[in-house]
């Protein structure tokens, strides 16, 4: 019997209207558009700024992009994840929400929190529920208003992290293409370098943490950023390794946006030439969950069925990993 893949069949996308330039970063915080753009990459970023409005709000917006594209039926779904850092309520699942408003009105939904690596380890999810046969329409959506988090006066945050949310659909493939293969992997140690100290179990709000702004994403940047070169270059490396892949073979790297400069380094140790690597880091910065969708909803109508595509993450926790999928489908 022939084995049914999980390939990705539709991918929808969606960036809030206001933009955040590195120049009105420079009015904000002691920055410069300089620093910014050789230490990451970034020269813009988009911010939510509608009121009431929360990660849900964005993460509605790029499934219903994919579901007008695609022409599927909503009520056909039978699973929405969400996969956020941010979601709309600490308790509560924005994804249940989410799967109501598109009219998901036969799907189970649930989120996914992983920090940089949620699409990521959600693709894993998707895939193997989708290979087992038990469901046949799984929507995966990263989606992150990274602003509702972010400190702006701090100069070693508010310039890395934007807002944003991308949606893929996995569906069974009988011709071999869609996930391949996957290394994912996790290691506590990470959890001091980058993390919300309030909030949570530890040390619930109160107006001591609201006063000592503890609510606000903390990064040790310098130490994450050594942890993100060498793991997400040796996953992916790994992954080629173990599937006999050399860079010919790979038609394109898709890599989270954390910093240009660790993507670069991932690419280098792949082999992988500069325009075989998705990169729109410089007009959205970090959308943490949303990366890697976004990245798919740019680079839609560039792929072709049959290219072989490399994903690599790394976030918060540490989490990290590298995902080898075939692409399904020439886009309209
Ligand atoms: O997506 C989740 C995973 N996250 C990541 O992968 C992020 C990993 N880390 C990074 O991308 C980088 O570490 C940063 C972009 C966050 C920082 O870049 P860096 O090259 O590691 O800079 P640094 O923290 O070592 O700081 C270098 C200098 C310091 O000044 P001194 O001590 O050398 O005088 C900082 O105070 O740059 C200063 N600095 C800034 N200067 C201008 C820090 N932030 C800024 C800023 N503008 N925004």
């Amino acid at each position: 019997m022939k084995k049914t893949t999980a390939a990705i069949t539709a991918v929808g996308g969606y960036v809030p209207d206001f933009v955040l330039s590195n120049k009105v970063l420079e009015t904000m915080v002691d920055t410069n558009d300089e620093w910014i753009t050789t230490r990451t990459g970034i020269k813009e970023r988009r911010i939510l700024k509608k009121e009431n409005a929360g990660t849900s709000f964005m993460a509605i917006k790029a499934a219903e992009d994919l579901i007008q594209k695609s022409g599927v039926d909503p009520s056909e779904i039978d699973f929405v994840l969400v996969a956020t850092a941010t979601p709309d309520l600490p308790v509560a699942s924005t994804a249940a929400y989410v799967a109501s408003e598109i009219g998901a009105v036969n799907a189970f939904a649930y989120d996914l929190q992983a920090a940089c690596s949620s699409f990521l380890y959600g693709m894993s999810t998707a895939a193997s529920y989708i290979e087992s046969g038990r469901y046949k329409k799984v929507l995966v959506i990263g989606a992150d208003k990274m602003s509702s988090i972010i400190d702006y006066t701090d100069r070693t945050t508010c310039i890395i992290f934007g807002d944003g949310a991308g949606a893929a659909l996995f569906e069974p493939n009988e011709e071999g293409l869609g996930l391949q293969d996957e290394y994912l992997r996790s290691d506590g140690v990470g959890r001091q370098f980058l993390k919300i100290d309030a909030g949570g179990s530890i040390l619930p709000a109160s107006e001591e943490t609201v006063k000592n702004k503890r609510h606000y994403v903390y990064q040790d940047g310098k130490s994450v950023f050594k942890f993100a070169v060498s793991n997400m270059a040796d996953v992916s490396a790994l992954i080629m390794e173990r599937n006999n892949l050399t860079h010919e073979d790979v038609q394109w790297l898709v890599p989270h946006q954390a910093n240009k400069r660790i993507i670069d380094a991932t690419a280098n140790r792949m082999g992988v030439a500069p325009e075989k690597v998705m990169i729109n880091i410089d007009r959205y910065g970090n959308t943490t969950s949303a990366t890697l969708p976004l990245l798919l909803f740019d680079y839609e109508k560039q792929l072709k069925k049959g290219d072989n595509l490399i994903f690599a993450a790394f976030g918060g926790g540490f989490t990290w990993g590298s995902i080898y999928l075939k692409w399904a489908y020439n886009s309209k």
